[in-house]
This record gives structure tokens, sequence and C-alpha cells, in this order.
């Protein structure tokens, strides 16, 4: 792997080589001090282009915890707002001897356009509607933790054992929510079923993409079906800042129909694991209660913010090449 711009070009062992690497990752996370000289030397640039909290602060630690010098640029204060295009920014980007570029952006298809403009290696980090890899592989690996090793919060993280495999092919995932506007959505439809698992999309028709059914998933009309058996509900945000105007009725209706809570939850399996990539509007598409596990619901919300460390610190390692020290 050169770059990883997405999950759809990403095969089945490049996935099983990333999840492997993030577990014993995972396990330095859990050290007093966390810290590793795998990538000393070395220099991660962030590009984001739109907001983040969790993505953009989770490869500045992952690059850190592995010695890597890392930088951000603001690009509001950067020569963007001068009107710099994206390719002498990332001419520029490499001119000052970046060794991998983590960029966000509202356009899909930026990072492939990325890639092109430079040798280093570029990570997606979210582009527009089209993907966002490293999400993907946090969902998987917390899945994996639960539904196949079997941890506990308290237990992870686990140790990779042999006798379990990263194979989800047991597993019903209901992805729900704003699918059109969802590149967490598309990416996780690519891994998940790459992994073996069975995918659910469903949400409303408005917020559905016209592309739904060539993706490998099975759509569902209502919240019901979504979730009737589900091992797995992973719940999108409304994502206005993308949405024209129009999509819903209104907010009222949209968490009725579609707001997961401990009502819907009873649909699913007893064990169902509740995912959210976050940011979590708590009462429009989750519950608060449910958001935070209240009454025996298991949310991962967290678990998947700390898995995102481990599993850009293993992305950052394969495509620069740490070393095994
Ligand atoms: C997601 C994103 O930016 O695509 N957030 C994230 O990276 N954790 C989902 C979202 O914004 O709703």
């Amino acid at each position: 792997m050169r770059d990883l711009l997405s999950i759809r070009e990403t095969d089945t062992d490049q996935i099983h080589q990333v999840l492997q690497t993030a577990v014993g990752f995972n396990e330095i996370l859990k050290r007093p001090v966390k810290k590793v000289p795998t990538l000393r030397g070395r220099s991660v640039i962030t590009l984001f282009y739109e907001s983040s909290t969790r993505t953009r602060t989770s490869f500045e630690l992952a690059a850190k915890y592995m010695s890597a010098d890392a930088v951000n640029i603001a690009v509001a204060q950067s020569s963007v707002s001068k009107g710099e295009s994206l390719k002498d920014t990332l001419k520029t980007l490499e001119a000052l001897t970046a060794d991998c570029i983590v960029i966000r952006h509202p356009s899909s298809g930026a990072a492939h356009l990325a890639a092109q403009f430079t040798s280093v290696p570029v990570i997606n980090a979210g582009d527009g509607r089209h993907e966002h890899p490293t999400q993907a592989l946090l969902d998987a690996l917390t899945i994996w933790q639960h539904k196949v090793v079997g941890a506990e919060d308290d237990t992870y993280p686990v140790a990779l054992r042999p006798d379990k495999p990263f194979d989800l092919a047991h597993l019903t995932v209901a992805i729900v929510g704003d699918l059109a506007h969802s590149r967490v959505a598309r990416s996780n439809a690519w891994c998940l079923s790459r992994l073996g698992a069975t995918v659910r999309w469903a949400g409303p028709r408005t917020l559905l993409p016209a592309e739904a059914h060539q993706l490998p998933v099975t759509v569902c009309d209502d919240l019901e079906s979504a979730l009737t058996g589900a091992d797995v509900v992973m719940v999108l945000r409304l994502q206005t800042e993308r949405q024209e105007s129009g999509l819903l009725p209104s907010l009222r209706e949209y968490s009725r129909l579609w707001g997961v809570t401990h009502t819907s939850l009873r649909w699913a399996k007893p064990d169902v694991l509740v995912m959210h990539p976050g940011p979590m509007n708590r009462g429009v598409e989750i519950s608060a209660e449910v958001a935070d596990g209240v009454g025996g619901v298991r949310s991962t919300v967290e678990q998947q913010v700390t898995n995102g460390v481990a599993v850009r610190m293993a992305c950052l390692y394969l495509l620069m090449g740490g070393s095994g020290e």
C-alpha cells in the first residue's frame, strides 16, 4: 500500500494487516508511558479543510506516540485562504519534507487528487460524502473485540489470538441514518462486508443515496426491519452541513421514526452493540440514555475513539515503513 484512500480499493488481506497491527498498538496505549521509537525522525502533516475533533487529534497522537513529529495545518490560517490550490499546497508540504500527509476535505475525490500531486503517502481522513477508511477500520476492530474476542469494555485492548480471526461472517450490522451524506457508511459497507458481515442500510428515502443498490448492503425501508435480529447498530449523524434544505419534514419526526432509543433497540439482539462515529446529536439520531449506555446498553462510542488512535498508529506505521523496535 502506498496510500490509504478508500476501503473499496483496499483488499481483505490489507484490512487484516491493519487490524492485526492495530491490536499490537492497542497494547501500547495501555502502558503508563505511551511512546515507542518506531517513527523517530519522520514527520506527519495533517491538512484538514473540515472541522474535526477525534480524527485529527487521534492522527496527531498516533504520530507522537510513535515518536514522529506531527504538524497540523490550520487551513483557515494557511495560504489556502489566499487562494493556494490543492496541488500547490501538496507540493509545498512535500518540499517541507513531510513523510506522510493526512487530508480531510469537503469534496469527494479530493484525497485521490492529492495523492496524484505528491509521492508522499497520503491518508484519506474523510473526503466529502465518499469515504473515511480509518473510521471503518476502527469500527471493524471494535466489533471484532466485542463480538469475536468477547472483550468487555474494561478488558480491552485484547491481545491478538490466532483462534479469533477477523471474521465477522456470523454478524448482521445495521447502519442507520443519513446515509446519503455519510462517508462512514460507505467505508463501513465495504470494510464490514469484506470481513464477511451482512450489512443493512436504513434511513429515510430522501437520505438514501441513489448508488446504494450498487454497494454490498441490503437496503431496509424502516428501522424495525433494519434492527430486527441485528448484532450491531451503527448510528449516523444527520449531516446538516452537507444537506440541501427540504430533505426532512422535521427533526421531531425524524427522531420518532429513525431515532435509536431503548424502545427501538428491543427489535435487535439482546446483546446488540450500539456504535456512533461521533459527533452525536443527542435526542435526534440517538437518545442520550442509549449513547451513555444506560440500562445495560452496550455503547462503544468512547472505545471507538480509543481504537481510532491504535488504528491510525497502524496505518501510519504500515505506510511509513516504521522500524520494528
Ligand atoms: C465522521 C466524519 O467526519 O465523517 N466523524 C468522524 O470522523 N468521527 C462522522 C460525522 O461527521 O458525522
